[in-house]
């Protein structure tokens, strides 16, 4: 049977090769191949998959070194249904998580795995979270049968040669990546562009540090070192050593005499988090020198430093961006960043081999091929509502061709975060932004976090759900705990960053956003890097500090006092209905849940 490597194991570390062996016996691959992570290697893998029919390569004038891939309409999202935290004890994953026996599942996966990879080639993917041989960083291995998969993280993740330099060298822990498609070809069976299963496991062993994932090929599905990885293991490892692992952008403020601020900031999926860390400041903030740098734009290792104060580093080394409502008016640097080297999934297919999604033009081009492979054209799409792409269409970017990108985005040490920021998406309740009081005040206003649903995830778009630090569907243990840890990582510090809560989504009584968003965040940032150094006022309210109409600088800007009263207005009644809404997050969790939440409750209740 195989043995029939198409490449030379790349690694000497005995627990490496033993392991794959192993794995190559129960996936039963037709080849195994070692990523070395050679720009020669991924393109063979591209042109073989252009050969497939996953890819379309992109027109080379207009997009240089692009590919357009649809997925199968079965696998557009995560699936958090399908997502599973299998630790030994049900308490350990908690309420607001999936859980099966990990011996039941442990046996279901050796089922569903058996065989999984027969008549296709298995990667043996090594990959660095963070900058290779950073203390902070982590590595993974993944064992997946999807090439598409390797030419993503290629992008997402430092992966190939030095990687598995660092595993013999080190004698690292790696977390071993299960992934298969779940779509084994038999002996002459043609293969289709988007291989998939209907049924699907994104499964997590947290006390083993283990990823079984199994029938899909998307995002946070199958890149492994991201979602699965970086936040629902890695927050197991930052709970048990002292740090957090985190769903946040990083950026650093320059305010015009250079001094720049770093902030991280929690808003859930598909909330405004790449957006918001690639944000071009209005023109008169420019003009005087203001100036936003990006550091990542999905997820924050935190970890507080020998002087007690927290660094940051950013674990990924691209963006796997929302493409719908990406534009040169709202995202200039995102566009920049996705100009060249990149893979676009679900957005539409222009006849000159370029790509177009919703808001990308004012106009749309006059005929296109949907995310779906139908024909599409404006008309078509006035008449029946069809989308050009999916609304969870998706670019896969490296970092280091955005424009703003900061020039401490891969020390190894990460950059000081002097201040936190909580972002939900609400049509109301929710002012643009307020201040917490002190750190456990800031915890329970993460805590409490709600959000509309987005079609980042399958389920009910829009409806209103808590989203714990944007961390509902990616913390890897019982949630109480969660809330316990960060409350418990102030003892480490000897300075806590300021944290906030905005809200870039209210809507007036016609459903209109009251908030422009986008670069006129940078009002709002603003006031908050001025309090994090002692330079702005603000007001004092039952939830926080709020700032006053004259503490924001609208340089360049028409918006009246009237419309801003509106935006920054506390509804006493629709916050009634609010805290009665962390009542039933906190009931779910009540046997863990940290006291300092029942009392910032109550707090938030008296000052009401
Ligand atoms: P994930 O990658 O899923 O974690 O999403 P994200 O948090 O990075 O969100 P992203 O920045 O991609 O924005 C998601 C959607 O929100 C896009 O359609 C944006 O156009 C829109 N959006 C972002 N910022 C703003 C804003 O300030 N105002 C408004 N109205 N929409 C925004
Ligand atoms: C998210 O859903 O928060 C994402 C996209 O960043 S995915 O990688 O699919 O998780
Ligand atoms: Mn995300």
């Amino acid at each position: 049977m195989r043995k029939n490597h198409t490449t030379k194991p790349l690694a000497e570390n005995k627990h490496l090769l033993r392991w794959v062996e192993k794995m190559t016996d129960l996936c039963k691959p037709a080849a195994i191949h070692w990523v070395d992570g050679s720009e020669k290697e991924n393109d063979a893998l591209c042109a073989q998959m252009v050969r497939g029919g996953t890819f379309i390569k992109l027109n080379e004038k207009l997009w240089p070194g692009c590919h357009y891939a649809r997925s199968d309409a079965n696998d557009v999202a995560r699936v958090e249904d399908r997502t599973y935290i299998c630790s030994l004890s049900k308490d350990g994953a908690g309420p607001t998580n999936n859980w099966v026996n990990p011996f039941e599942m442990r046996k279901k996966l050796r089922g569903l795995f058996d065989g999984c990879m027969a008549g296709r080639t298995m990667f043996v993917l090594p990959y660095s979270m963070g900058p290779i041989g950073s203390p902070l960083s982590q590595i993974g291995v993944q064992l997946t049968d999807s090439p598409y998969v390797v030419v993503n993280m290629r992008i997402m993740a430092r992966i190939g040669l030095p990687v598995f330099k660092e595993i013999d060298k080190a004698e690292k822990r790696v977390v071993p990546c299960m992934h298969t498609v779940g779509a084994p070809l038999a002996a002459g069976q043609k293969d289709v562009p988007w291989p998939c299963n209907k049924e699907k496991y994104i499964v997590h062993f947290p006390e083993t540090r283990e990823i079984w994932s199994y029938g899909s090929g998307y995002g946070g599905n199958a890149l492994l070192g991201k979602k699965c990885f970086a936040l629902r293991i890695a927050s197991n490892m930052a709970r048990d050593e002292g740090w957090m692992a985190e769903h946040m952008l990083i950026l650093g403020v320059e305010d015009p005499k250079g001094e720049k601020t770093y902030v991280a900031a929690a808003f859930p999926s598909a909330c405004g988090k790449t957006n918001f860390a690639m944000m071009i400041p209005p023109a008169p903030f420019t003009k005087k020198g203001w100036k936003i740098w990006t550091v990542g734009d999905d997820i924050a290792w935190i970890r507080p430093d020998a002087e007690g104060r927290l660094r940051a580093i950013n674990p990924e080394a691209g963006f796997f961006g929302v493409a719908p409502g990406t534009s040169a008016k709202t995202n200039p640097s995102a566009m920049a960043s996705l100009a060249k080297n990149t893979i676009f999934t679900n957005v539409g297919l222009t006849p000159e081999g370029g790509v177009w999604w919703e808001g990308m033009t004012d106009e749309p081009p006059a005929k296109l091929t949907d995310w779906g492979g139908q024909p599409w054209t404006p008309e078509i799409g006035k008449n029946t509502g069809a989308k050009a792409a999916h609304p969870n269409a998706r670019f896969t970017a490296p970092a280091s061709q955005c424009p703003t990108i900061d020039a401490a985005w891969e020390n190894p040490n990460g950059v000081p975060i002097s201040a936190i920021i909580f972002g939900g998406r609400r049509a109301t309740t929710m002012p643009l932004v307020y201040q917490a009081f002190n750190w456990s005040t800031g915890v329970y206003v993460g805590a409490t976090m709600g959000s509309e649903m987005t079609a980042a995830a399958a389920g009910t778009v829009g409806k209103v759900r808590r989203d714990p630090m944007a961390m509902l569907p990616f913390c890897g243990y019982h949630m109480g705990d969660y809330f316990r840890h960060w409350i418990g990582m102030q003892k480490l510090l000897s300075e806590t960053p300021r944290i906030f809560h905005v809200n870039w989504f209210r809507k007036d009584a016609n459903g209109k956003f009251l908030w422009p968003g986008f670069s006129e965040n940078m009002r709002v940032l603003k006031w908050i890097v001025d309090r994090v150094r002692g330079r702005a006022l603000g007001k004092e309210t039952p939830i926080g500090w709020v700032p006053r109409f004259e503490d924001i600088d609208w340089t360049g800007m028409d918006f009246s006092k009237q419309t801003f009263d509106e935006l920054q207005a506390f509804d006493r009644s629709l916050w009634r209905a609010e805290v009665m809404g962390h009542e039933e997050l906190f009931v779910d969790l009540h046997d863990r849940l940290p006291k300092e939440m029942v009392y910032e409750r109550e707090l938030l209740i008296c000052r009401m």
